[in-house]
């Protein structure tokens, strides 16, 4: 097992890495605030791996709460039914909550801890690639609004992240490599050599080789712990963790949550904002050439949906990185290192938006 730790002076916490860590009671009770634990998850994630995590938690008072399965469900209403449970249960401020599924039941979970009783105790215990890379780490914590994907949350870190790479064997192939996105965009953010051996191992990582998962895994990791670690709120350095995301969320939205996995629509996002960075002079077409390929190795699409210009920048314009209503996205100052979010030439956009489909594809 590796442990990493999120250094945030007296809301430090550990991330445990490894196979099989559902069956080390230890990992959860020594991070438990008192007696009263609810464990959350959703219908698909729960045949799998509840009672597993039940039988691990020592705790006089555990109860459990399985929700509906997808990101429709990552709403306030649902949120609610979490107090519900909390309070039919009569638990305390010094309660506990597990976050037992992917991002969309971490962020919810996550959120209800911040709220309930002004803020109780919540271990993430991811099962995704996803979460296990990026939404279990950090403390960013919400649900979707109907005019806006994760317009409704807070910063809340958890007491630990227990992420088991055996849980991986049960997530479909689509799932795996939309977590793959997230494993890219640290190599491109921020660690060449992290996205060299990306090149080198794409094939391992798609044929779920335990060693180079894990590898992936701690190197994410490791590199998200240091971006929050360095900047929490997201005040600087912590925006270029959405390398990408800008018009990910507008590929989702403008195509209803569904159509895209997360990390699908990340991916294509990055190809744009990759090639938006060639545009600006920042790199050259060779580099913006090696990240589309190893996007398209990771199995992950490519090709933006035919939105016209003018509605591109309409769902962009809802995002959290935007200041005073002015579109800033995050740009590659090269190959392993992303630039703050800034504001960029519209009609350099507009062309990279309007002709990188002639480019790429
Ligand atoms: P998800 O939680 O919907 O999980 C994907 C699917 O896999 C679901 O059907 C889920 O039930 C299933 N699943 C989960 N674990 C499984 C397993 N081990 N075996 C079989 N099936 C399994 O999606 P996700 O990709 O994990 O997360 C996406 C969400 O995370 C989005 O809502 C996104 O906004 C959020 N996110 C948050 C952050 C953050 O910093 N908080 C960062 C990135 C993404
Ligand atoms: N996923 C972006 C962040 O955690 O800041």
């Amino acid at each position: 097992m590796q442990t990493l730790i999120v250094e945030l002076a007296e809301r430090s916490y550990p991330i445990y890495i490894g196979a099989g860590l559902l069956a080390r009671p230890e990992l959860f009770n020594r991070h438990l605030a008192g007696q009263q634990v609810l464990v959350v998850t959703n219908t698909v994630v729960g045949p799998w791996y509840l009672e597993k995590v039940m039988d691990a938690i020592e705790a006089p008072s555990k109860a459990e709460l399985v929700l509906p399965d997808g990101e429709s469900y990552k709403t306030l209403a649902t949120v609610e039914r979490i107090f519900d449970r909390l309070l039919e249960k009569r638990f305390s401020r010094n309660a506990t909550l597990v976050a037992l599924g992917g991002g969309v039941i971490g962020d919810l979970v996550g959120f209800a801890a911040a709220c309930y009783q002004r803020g109780i105790a919540f271990i993430q215990v991811p099962t995704t690639l996803l979460a296990q890379v990026d939404s279990s780490v950090g403390g960013k914590t919400g649900v979707n609004h109907p005019l806006g994907k994760n317009m409704i949350g807070a910063f809340y870190q958890p007491r630990c992240v227990i992420a088991d790479t055996q849980a991986l064997d049960t997530l479909p192939d689509r799932e795996l490599r939309a977590g793959l996105a997230e494993v890219i965009k640290y190599g491109l953010i921020a660690d060449a050599a992290f996205f060299a051996w990306l090149e080198e191992n794409m094939a391992k990582l798609l044929n779920r080789d335990a060693q180079a998962l894990a590898y992936a895994i701690e190197r994410s990791c490791r590199i998200k712990a240091e971006v929050v670690g360095a900047d929490e709120r997201e005040s600087g350095l912590r925006a270029i963790l959405n390398f990408g995301h800008t018009f990910g969320h507008a590929i989702e939205a403008a195509t209803g949550y569904g159509r895209y996995l997360h990390g699908e629509a990340v991916a294509i996002g990055m190809c744009l904002a990759a090639e938006l960075s060639r545009r600006l002079g920042l790199i050259g077409l060779a580099q913006v050439e090696r990240i589309v390929a190893l996007i398209e190795r990771a199995g992950l699409p490519i090709l933006p949906p035919a939105l016209d210009s003018e509605q591109w920048l309409a769902w962009m314009a809802v995002d959290k990185k935007n200041l005073d209503g002015k579109l800033r996205l995050i740009l590659l100052e090269t190959l392993g290192r992303a630039a703050l979010p800034q504001p960029v030439p519209g009609e350099i956009l507009k062309a990279t938006l309007d002709e990188y489909r002639r480019t790429f594809c």
